[in-house]
């Protein structure tokens, strides 16, 4: 890219987008459904079994030209095919990005140098499928002869998020025999609160990591061989072969470890982390929900990754959601995205989709290393509806922040009971409409409001979301919406010019906690600055009391 071409907010099409942002008088969504009746079918598009409605956004005909007309300048269609034909995108890791082909069908052909990857994808599914109907099947028995009963996975980020938000997701798909625990965090509590009442004898321990170095999941996973020998009065290392697989891309560190190699799933290197649920690192969930469940659930990201690769941008619902977002953050202020799923069981997929989306487009340079002069990535968060309305919600409604929303609906539960689904729709469906028009001031005292309490009872409307609708949450379902939410974050990193495939502000923290840790044992005066110097005291002061 020629230099005079670096800085984006300098483009025609970037500016064309700032003039319509500073427009007068802002679009205003009465107005603009009032005039296009058709609006809401209009600004509306589907793929797979996802319905998005985008009509309750603050956008019209040609502010959405515009935002297409950015992403071909920054050239999201080159940028993805790149990505499909397996080029090393990831400049700074000097790796391709190929997360899209674990869900390729057999026969497909994705290629990482000259070799085609899909072949060794399925010999790792098939490896894990036979695993998982051994251990589903009471074939695979724990060192005492006891089939296995609990499974705990034992990773952290991209290694333990997915598969726990899927698992959740997908517990009505679940065999109820068997129970899934995930242990991430390197407090202690963690692992003793997944552990406690569990019988080792009917324990299985993956130790998931991609790289098989991250303290918190070798902490954990010693702690784990620990509990395991300890409960079962082992004299030797012995039960760890039954109670123990690992999935990695770091063979050799798996070993060293203790873990038999053939109990060892692999992955590779252009799976990034937070990409990887599809991968080995979805182990756990394969064995909750049957390998033939975990196909579906493959099938789901591969019918959105057809449609991302062939559905013209306009129709393109990656594209859109990530459009949607760059108008918000780039040009109307907005700092965050609110994620509001109306099925309980998708607790976790916020937390989720805050590592999926921060990390990857929590970027403060572009590819070529320098600062970006435009806003990157927003703070991702969000809680299951309708829990969020009787909490956080009062900000969206009257708040004085922009906050987009997607909500996330289906049209079946996986438990129907009495009429819950109908009022959870009805609470999904109004809280969308309630942000979008409000409620004028003219209105609340039309209704008899007293005029002091007008303002207070006023609510401003214009507040845009996006609603998901999907028939049920299924693993198909589940494996398209993340899909869906994967293509959206690489549509985005591909507009701000980032690479949304590496992470390395995790590393410097990382780097002093390694030194921090020696020197809250020791005895030594501290040599960090001061406020670093009086914490190490006192909670050394602490750890003696
Ligand atoms: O520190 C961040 C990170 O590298 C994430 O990107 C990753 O998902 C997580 O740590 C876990 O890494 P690993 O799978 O190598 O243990």
């Amino acid at each position: 890219m020629p230099d005079s071409d670096a800085d984006r907010t300098r483009w025609p099409e970037w500016q064309a987008l700032a003039d319509l942002a500073r427009a007068t008088p802002p679009p205003s969504l009465r107005t603009l459904f009032a005039a296009d009746p058709g609006r809401g079918t209009r600004f509306a598009a589907a793929a797979g079994d996802l319905y998005l409605d985008y009509a309750k956004h603050l956008v019209d005909d040609r502010i959405l030209g515009a935002l297409f007309a950015l992403a071909r300048r920054a050239g999201v269609e080159a940028r993805r095919d790149a990505m499909f034909a397996g080029e090393p995108i990831n400049v700074t890791e000097r790796r391709s990005v190929l997360h899209v082909a674990l869900r390729a069908a057999p026969g497909d052909t994705f290629r990482c140098g000259d070799e085609d990857v899909v072949p060794h994808v399925h010999a790792v599914l098939d490896s894990m499928a036979a695993f998982a109907d051994r251990v589903r099947g009471d074939a695979w028995l724990g060192h005492t002869g006891r089939p296995i009963r609990n499974i705990v996975n034992i990773g952290i980020g991209g290694s333990d998020l997915g598969p726990a938000m899927a698992y959740q997701a997908l517990r009505a798909s679940s065999d109820r025999r068997l129970t899934c625990r995930f242990v991430s965090n390197v407090d202690g509590v963690d692992f003793v609160e997944a552990t406690t009442g569990m019988d080792p004898a009917e324990t299985l321990f993956i130790v998931s990591s991609k790289t098989f170095t991250t303290l918190e999941t070798m902490t954990n996973a010693r702690t784990a061989r620990a509990w395991l020998l300890a409960g079962l009065g082992a004299t030797d290392d012995a039960p760890v072969a039954r109670h123990f697989v690992a999935v990695s891309t770091n063979i050799e560190a798996v070993t060293a470890f203790g873990i038999d190699p053939a109990n060892t799933f692999g992955f590779w290197d252009w799976v990034g982390g937070r990409y990887s649920v599809d991968s080995a690192i979805g182990l756990s969930l394969m064995l909750a929900i049957g390998p033939d469940g975990f196909r579906q659930f493959l099938a789901g990201f591969r019918t959105i990754d057809q449609h991302f690769r062939t559905a013209t941008l306009e129709a393109n619902l990656p594209v859109i959601l990530a459009l949607l977002g760059v108008w918000y953050g780039n040009f109307l202020g907005a700092a965050s995205h609110a994620v509001l799923p109306y099925a309980h069981e998708l607790g976790l997929f916020p937390a989720y989709l805050q590592q999926l989306d921060m990390e990857s487009n929590g970027k403060r340079v572009t590819l070529a290393g320098d600062e970006v002069g435009w806003d990157t990535g927003p703070v991702v968060w969000g809680q299951p509806g309708t829990n969020g309305q009787h909490a956080f919600y009062q900000l969206l409604h009257q708040g004085t922040r922009l906050v987009p929303v997607d909500f996330i609906a289906f049209g079946r539960s996986n438990h129907p009971v009495g009429e819950h689904q109908d009022l959870l729709t009805a609470n999904v469906l109004a809280q969308g409409e309630a942000l979008a028009f409000g409620k004028t001031a003219a209105e609340a005292a039309a209704e008899g409001m007293p005029a002091d309490l007008v303002p207070h009872r006023t609510f401003p409307g214009d507040r845009p979301s996006s609603t998901i609708l999907a028939p049920q949450l299924t693993p198909a379902t589940l494996g398209q919406l993340i899909a869906l939410y994967e293509h959206k974050v690489f549509v985005q990193g591909a507009v701000w010019g980032v690479n949304s495939f590496d992470q390395w502000g995790v590393e410097l923290g990382k780097t002093l906690a390694a030194r921090i840790a020696p020197e809250l044992a020791a005895a030594t005066d501290p040599a960090h600055d001061s406020s670093t110097n009086e914490l190490i005291r006192r909670y050394r002061a602490m750890r003696r009391a």
